[in-house]
């Protein structure tokens, strides 16, 4: 029997890490990607529905692209960190391709997805690995989205490792605070693929440059120039990245957790947001389910999720290295 194949929707903004997710999902056989919405984070909103065209454009495919949220649901905007992904989100490339005249589509992100939804009720993969201001919309739109799609496996927050923009928040809920909450408690199928497994998978520029001289193609180039970029800021910031460039795939981590939940070690508990204060963006786990605590807001009206605890770092590695070896693009 051959393996599953499993509808996605990739809601990105796109991003360094996103544009390696990318790939890695348009290499992948068992992955169908029935488009991507877009939303601001790394870059602005119409940086990030540029970007998802062009990468498309450069991997010769045909992708839906529907722009998504400019801004969060109740917080200031952040400034995007061109420090870290560049002003352009793909490492400040020096010149793009002229477009082929590709167009977004006509739908805003949450009724793209909630479209989807209602043509393959129960078979679509929500992959969002930005703030998830998106989901929370469309959530909006279609009070049933948790039982019409079939899961959620999002890139974002943390368990037990601190955060990556203040002490306990990760950049993606941070983003949006208002909308993690939302989704969190929404009744979705969720996973949560944070920082406790992310952090531990840096992807080695050499290896990266493995695969773009065994591609020689536009869009392995592009992504090169990103991750130099890309590393170059994490070099700055861990001492060992120095010596050996690498970075951290965060985004790819999704699709691998969906891919193979094998290489993960999971938990299971109820999951929420802190909207506001100094911990703002902070996600809380309640795992001792036993515990029946006076205090509202983590009770069985909570919906239990998942979360990636450990992983397997050699076998990502190599399942992402002989993935985008794949014959994936042409010329
Ligand atoms: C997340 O934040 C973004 O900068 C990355 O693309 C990733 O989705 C990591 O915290
Ligand atoms: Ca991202």
């Amino acid at each position: 029997m051959s393996p599953t194949v499993i509808p996605v929707i990739f809601d990105t903004d796109p991003g360094v890490d996103d544009a390696m997710a990318l790939c890695f999902a348009l290499a992948h056989p068992r992955i169908e990607l029935l488009g991507m919405t877009t939303t601001f984070g790394n870059v602005t909103i119409a940086q990030a529905s540029s970007n998802a065209l062009y990468l498309s454009q450069l991997a010769g495919r045909q992708i839906p692209v529907a722009q998504g949220a400019g801004k969060p649901l109740v917080k200031h905007t952040e400034a995007p960190p061109d420090f870290i992904h560049g002003a352009d989100g793909l490492g400040n490339l020096n010149s793009r391709k002229p477009s082929d005249g590709r167009v977004l589509d006509g739908r805003s992100a949450a009724q793209f997805i909630v479209d989807m939804a209602h043509q393959r009720p129960g078979e679509i993969t929500l992959v969002p690995v930005g703030p998830l201001t998106n989901i929370a919309a469309a959530f909006a739109l279609e009070p049933q989205l948790p039982q019409l799609v079939k899961q959620v496996v999002l890139m974002g927050g943390a368990v037990k490792e601190a955060g990556n923009v203040s002490p306990v928040a990760e950049a993606n809920i941070w983003n949006d605070p208002h909308a993690a909450d939302t989704v969190f408690t929404a009744g979705f199928d969720l996973a949560m693929v944070g920082l406790d497994v992310t952090y531990q998978v840096v992807v080695p520029v050499s290896m990266m440059e493995a695969i773009a001289q065994q591609h020689q193609h536009p869009l392995t180039d592009t992504l090169m120039h990103a991750v130099r970029f890309y590393a170059n800021f994490y070099a700055t910031r861990y001492p060992a990245l120095k010596d050996t460039p690498g970075c951290f795939g965060h985004d790819v981590m999704a699709f691998i957790a969906l891919l193979h939940p094998e290489l993960f070690q999971w938990a299971t508990g109820r999951l929420r947001c802190v909207t506001d204060g100094i911990t703002q963006g902070q996600t809380v786990w309640h795992d001792r389910l036993g515990i029946d605590f006076p205090q509202l807001g983590f009770g069985a009206e909570v919906p239990l999720s998942r979360a990636c605890m450990q992983v397997d770092v050699p076998r990502v590695l190599e399942l992402f290295r002989a993935t985008l070896s794949r014959p994936w693009l042409h010329s």
